[in-house]
């Protein structure tokens, strides 16, 4: 009977570490996660083991081992470290004339999951065909197409808790065998599940499969319901590296030359083509990517560059091709022209570009740009509501990403603080006068939002 009761305890001491495992992992660092969260936020400017616009990350968790804080502060915000005068942040700041984003919204268990990854990235040879354009880098990366550690050893737990079972019943029918030969009254398997009952009546480990149990999903399920739809730094990798920072900042284009929807319909609109080629018909090479980026606005207009014309719109896709490969020739910048021709012809002969969609509310929510723009109420500071307001610095940002959370708090928040362009005078007291909050104006009610 002992033998019975200690397989018993096995197996339900082992179903306890599983779920102790399963909710620890929750803090761990996490490769797969790292690697997903780098791949949409890094990837932009950094290579591990490669200088890219930034510097190869590998060793940097070596270079600071001594304040390992820094790299935290750094990755949030390393514009705010730099304008504190923290001397690492100024040696860093040094290392390229550029900068880098902020990224304010990551959490700490994130940054650890992108250092865990660059920690553990190992060099691997280049897939022989060179993937371009948005197919493989986009949004969505699969963070189970790289099973960590974590799942080898839950596998192995599984397999634990099968073992024990196993033996549960080895060890019953052993010990029935003997019962038979003592003649005494055959064990039962009810008897055995009263086993089972014995130990599970223990308050402590009963207390403790419960609160583990509970915790472990409810963390779980908060996780998975916050990223259901809500993606603050969604940051894909667009078909066109395109540069807010080059265009809005350097250059200071205004944001509603292209985004013309903006103070007059529901949408701001992401530019056509042709507002493109309003400007690069001209401009036919770029500081950073030469003529390879501006090539695939060409293509996506059908504009031949080498001619300065149209081509016909039945113009063979050879004939287009070759006539960019002329052009491409002499461009310094291109180092890899076969690779950068293919990226070409891949955004489509008088093809609308395709931008990833980067904010993105729920079918259910209403929201309207020029309900916001075009009045101009004002924010809980008192400043005129400006896209930067919602969208954040987007004239830094060499690419865009989602600032704001974009949640239902997020806008009830401001409709509560701010003010409306509206002003109500007391006809009894005219020195009285009132600006109210969008939400004294119903900016709380459910029908404004929600269709
Ligand atoms: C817009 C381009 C850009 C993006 C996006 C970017 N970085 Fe950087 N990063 C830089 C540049 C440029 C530097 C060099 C410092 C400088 O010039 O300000 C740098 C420096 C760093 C450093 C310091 C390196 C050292 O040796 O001291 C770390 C760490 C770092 N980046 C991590 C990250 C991580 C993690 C991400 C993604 C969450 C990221 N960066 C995204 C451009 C970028
Ligand atoms: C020269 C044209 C141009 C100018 C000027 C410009 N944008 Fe954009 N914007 C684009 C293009 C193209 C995209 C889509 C590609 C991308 O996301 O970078 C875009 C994307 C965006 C997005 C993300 C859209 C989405 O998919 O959710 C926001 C937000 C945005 N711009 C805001 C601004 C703001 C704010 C300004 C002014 C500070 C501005 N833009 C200036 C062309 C422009
Ligand atoms: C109002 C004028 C204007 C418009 C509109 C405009 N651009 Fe540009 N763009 C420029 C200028 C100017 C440069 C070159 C900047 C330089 O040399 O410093 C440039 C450079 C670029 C580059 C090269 C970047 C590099 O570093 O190599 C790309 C790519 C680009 N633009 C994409 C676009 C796309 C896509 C659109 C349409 C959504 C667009 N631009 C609309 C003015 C414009
Ligand atoms: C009050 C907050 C707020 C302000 C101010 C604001 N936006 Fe938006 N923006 C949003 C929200 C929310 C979405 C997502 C809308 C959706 O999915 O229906 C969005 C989406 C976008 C998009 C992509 C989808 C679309 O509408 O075409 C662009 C581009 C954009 N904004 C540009 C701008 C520009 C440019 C300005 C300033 C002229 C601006 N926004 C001001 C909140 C704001
Ligand atoms: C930066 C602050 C701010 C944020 C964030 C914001 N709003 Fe607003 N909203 C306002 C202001 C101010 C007004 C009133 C404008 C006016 O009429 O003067 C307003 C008005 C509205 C109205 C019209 C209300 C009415 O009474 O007619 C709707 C609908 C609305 N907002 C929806 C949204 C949604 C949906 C979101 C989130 C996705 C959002 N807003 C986020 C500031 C904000
Ligand atoms: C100012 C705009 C606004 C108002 C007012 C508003 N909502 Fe929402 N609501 C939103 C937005 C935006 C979302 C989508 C947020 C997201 O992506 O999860 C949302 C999401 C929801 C959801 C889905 C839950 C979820 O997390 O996706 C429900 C349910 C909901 N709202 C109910 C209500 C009810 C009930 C009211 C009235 C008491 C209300 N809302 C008033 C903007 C609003």
């Amino acid at each position: 009977m002992s033998f019975l009761k200690l397989n018993i305890k096995v197996f339900v001491l082992s179903l306890l570490y599983v779920l102790t495992f399963s909710t620890l992992q929750l803090y761990a660092a996490d490769v797969a996660k790292g690697e997903a969260l780098f791949k949409q936020h890094c990837t932009a400017c950094h290579k591990v083991n490669q200088k890219l616009v930034g510097p190869a990350l590998k060793g940097v968790t070596a270079k600071y081992k001594d304040d390992p804080k820094f790299l935290y502060g750094w990755i949030k915000n390393n514009q705010a470290m730099i304008k504190s005068g923290n001397p690492k942040a100024i040696a860093a700041a040094a290392i390229d004339p550029s900068a880098m984003n902020t990224f304010t919204f990551l959490q700490d268990p994130d940054i650890e999951n992108i250092l865990a990854y660059i920690d553990d990235y190992k060099d691997t040879p280049p897939p022989a065909t060179a993937v371009s354009g948005n197919s493989s880098d986009g949004g969505n990366q699969d963070v189970f197409a790289n099973p960590s550690i974590y799942y080898s050893v839950l596998g192995l737990a599984a397999l634990l808790i099968v073992v024990a079972l196993f033996l549960v019943f080895a060890a019953a029918g052993l010990s029935a065998s003997v019962r038979a030969r003592e003649q005494q009254e055959e064990l039962s398997t009810s008897a055995i599940w009263g086993e089972f009952g014995k130990f599970l009546k223990n308050k402590f480990i009963l207390t403790s499969i419960i609160t583990i149990a509970l915790l472990g999903g409810t963390l779980k399920l908060i996780q998975a319901a916050r990223a259901v739809s809500i993606h603050p730094g969604y940051m894909p990798a667009q078909p066109i590296k395109f540069s807010h920072k080059l265009h809005a900042g350097k250059h200071e284009i205004n944001c509603q030359y292209c985004h013309t929807g903006a103070s007059k319909s529901k949408n701001a609109w992401v530019p056509a083509t042709n507002v493109c080629m309003n400007c690069h018909k001209g401009v036919e090479a770029g500081p950073v990517y030469g003529k390879s980026e501006i090539a695939k606005i060409y293509m996506s207009a059908g504009f031949n560059p080498d001619t300065k014309q149209y081509f016909e719109p039945n113009t063979p896709v050879d004939k287009v091709m070759e006539a960019f490969s002329k052009w491409m020739a002499d461009d310094a910048k291109t180092k890899n022209l076969a690779g950068a021709l293919d990226a070409v012809k891949e955004i489509g002969f008088n093809k609308p570009i395709e931008w990833i969609r980067i904010h993105n509310l729920p079918d259910h929510a209403y929201f309207n740009h020029a309900q916001h723009i075009a009045v101009g109420g004002k924010d809980k500071d008192g400043n005129t509501i400006e896209c930067q307001t919602c969208h954040g610095p987007i004239q830094e940002m060499e690419v865009v990403y989602q600032y704001s959370p974009l949640s239902m708090g997020w806008c009830v928040n401001c409709h509560r603080q701010s003010k409306t362009t509206y002003t109500f005078t007391d006809p009894e007291n005219p020195k009285k006068s009132f600006t109210p909050s969008p939400a004294d104006m119903g900016g709380l009610d459910c029908a404004k939002c929600h269709y």
